[in-house]
């Protein structure tokens, strides 16, 4: 046992809740939050040393009540992972004001939310901060204003967190996940932006959910204690790349 508190955000399903599972399964306590009420509480009992907590994450009074419950069940957080999200994809034009929000108020303003409501306790572990954007934040691409701008943000609310935290001991870290097959990619990857992908993608495949939960977890960890302000792509390579890799291919 590590006796650490891990707060995880979105775990009841995808990227979070292999992050869970990992992060159970090398000792730590693991509070696993999400708003999806029937999922979390599905795979909250196949876990040891994890708790479920009900929370939206985009909402100021939930994430503050959240972080009072599990302080109040382990009285500790040593790591904070920001995973929850959604995506929505849209052309520019077509992108209203309510989705503009929705989608900042989750992958934005919930990264805020949850940190800003764990730092007193971060403060007393010397903690660690584990921000989840994406390659959409890293390059733009079509259909992705609302996202990739949130997760963009994302990454300078990290280099933020970092600046401003270090002094405390507190490490702030960023993970950009490439295309992995959750439920919210495949809510939005189209069979041509999948194909598009595999193109784009030197490693020319999707990843899969604990190839993401193990980069988290290293960032989480100890073994990652002299890195903070640093934005960790697990893309397959995608950010490398550029103009001509599909013209190489056989
Ligand atoms: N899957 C990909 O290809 C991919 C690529 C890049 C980045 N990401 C990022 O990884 C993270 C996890 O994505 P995933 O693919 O595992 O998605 P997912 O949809 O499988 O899981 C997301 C979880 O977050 C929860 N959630 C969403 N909004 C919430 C809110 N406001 N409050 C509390 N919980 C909320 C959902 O209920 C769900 O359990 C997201 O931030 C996503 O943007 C995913």
């Amino acid at each position: 046992m590590n006796h650490k508190t891990a707060l995880i955000t979105g775990a009841a399903r995808g990227i979070g809740l292999a992050t869970a599972q990992l992060m159970t399964a090398r000792g730590y306590k693991v509070a696993m939050v999400d708003r999806d009420v029937d999922e979390l509480n599905a795979v909250v009992t196949n876990l040891d040393q994890a708790e479920a907590f009900f929370c939206d994450v985009s909402v100021p009074e939930e994430t503050a009540k959240t972080v009072k419950s599990v302080l109040a069940w382990t009285g500790q957080i040593d790591v904070v992972v920001n995973n929850a999200g959604i995506a929505d994809f849209g052309p520019i034009e077509e992108t209203d004001f309510v989705c503009w929000r929705r989608v900042m108020a989750t992958n934005l303003d919930g990264v805020f939310l949850v940190s800003q409501a764990c730092l007193s306790a971060l403060k007393q572990t010397k903690g660690a901060i584990v921000n989840i954007a994406s390659i959409s934040g890293l390059r733009a691409s079509t259909l992705r204003v609302a996202y990739g701008t949130s997760k963009a943000a994302v990454i300078q609310l990290t280099l933020q967190q970092a600046a401003e935290l270090g002094e405390y001991g507190i490490r702030a870290n960023c993970v950009c996940p490439g295309p992995v097959r959750t439920k919210l990619a495949m809510a939005v990857h189209t069979q041509d932006i999948i194909d598009a992908y595999h193109d784009a993608l030197p490693l020319n495949r999707y990843g899969n959910e604990s190839e993401i939960a193990e980069a988290i977890s290293f960032l989480a960890s100890d073994k990652a204690s002299y890195i903070t302000g640093q934005v960790l792509a697990a893309d397959g390579g995608f950010e490398a790349t550029g103009v001509g890799l599909p013209a190489l291919r056989k």
